[in-house]
């Protein structure tokens, strides 16, 4: 199903996530498999991307017989949702290069701006506002969503937690995407999707990941994100 596909039918959501194919590009790192982890747990189609295909196989073998493994192009062929988990260092460059992959898709971004010094951690510039603007930036036809960034892959990853515990803010222009990309943070067990603005409100939800971490060297931890008073 694409999303022209999805956005053509009246009478069902627009976008299904129980069918839809989530691939993750940068799939063979921490946050990557353990997103893709965790999503595959909770029964969805999931697609790890990787610049050299063989590795993306090898990780796509551990996490699980479902999981396909590809080059970083062709998982953006086949998903419908694309879930970008590369360091910021080859964002744009990465990114740049699969526009045409992407086009017509749903691009989830997760990817945190960060310095690190003597001070610890910091946010970073970034000339387009953020992360996720300089993805919708270079990805015109792809509809950018930010995601993911409070959520540690340290317990993703962790096989003994089975229910995690947040809220996972999601930043988008776009509703039928972010409820999307809401419904995709809820298969995570113990993890709630809110929508928390527009995408020019995706610097300050990256940068916020600096303060997480220097909690977590404080505190020795993994914090995450609790939203009071909504439902
Ligand atoms: N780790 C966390 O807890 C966490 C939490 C929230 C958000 N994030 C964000 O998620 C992103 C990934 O984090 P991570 O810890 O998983 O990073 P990582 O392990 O350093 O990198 C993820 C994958 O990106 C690919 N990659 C590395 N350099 C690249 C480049 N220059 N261009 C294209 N691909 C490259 C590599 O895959 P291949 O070599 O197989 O291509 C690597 O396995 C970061 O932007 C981070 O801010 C991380």
């Amino acid at each position: 199903m694409t999303l022209s596909d999805a956005q053509s039918a009246e009478t069902q959501p627009l976008i299904n996530i129980e069918t839809a194919v989530i691939g993750v590009l940068g799939g063979t790192g921490e946050q990557g498999r353990g997103l893709a982890t965790r999503l595959t747990g909770a029964g969805l189609k999931v697609i790890i991307g990787s610049r050299t295909a063989e590795r993306a196989t090898d990780v796509a073998r551990e996490i699980g017989e479902s999981v396909r493994g590809m080059s970083n192009e062709d998982t953006a062929k086949a998903s419908d949702i694309v879930i970008v988990a590369v360091p910021w260092d080859g964002h744009r460059e990465l990114l740049a290069s699969l526009a045409t992959a992407l086009s017509g898709k749903i691009v989830v971004d997760c990817v945190n701006p960060l310095g690190f010094d003597k001070g610890g951690a910091f946010g970073l510039n970034v000339p387009e506002g953020s992360a996720a603007q300089q993805a919708q930036t270079v990805l015109p036809d792809s509809t950018v969503v930010a995601a993911f960034h409070h959520i540690s892959a340290k317990l993703l990853l962790d096989q003994d937690i089975v229910s995690l515990s947040g809220d996972v803010l999601v930043v988008g222009d776009d509703r039928t995407a972010t409820d999307a990309i809401q419904a995709l943070a809820g298969k995570i067990p113990g993890m709630r999707g809110v929508y928390a603005g527009k995408l020019r409100n995706a610097g300050q939800v990256e940068a916020f990941t600096a303060n997480l971490i220097s909690m977590n060297r404080r505190y020795k931890g993994h914090a995450g994100v609790h939203i009071t008073d909504i439902d």
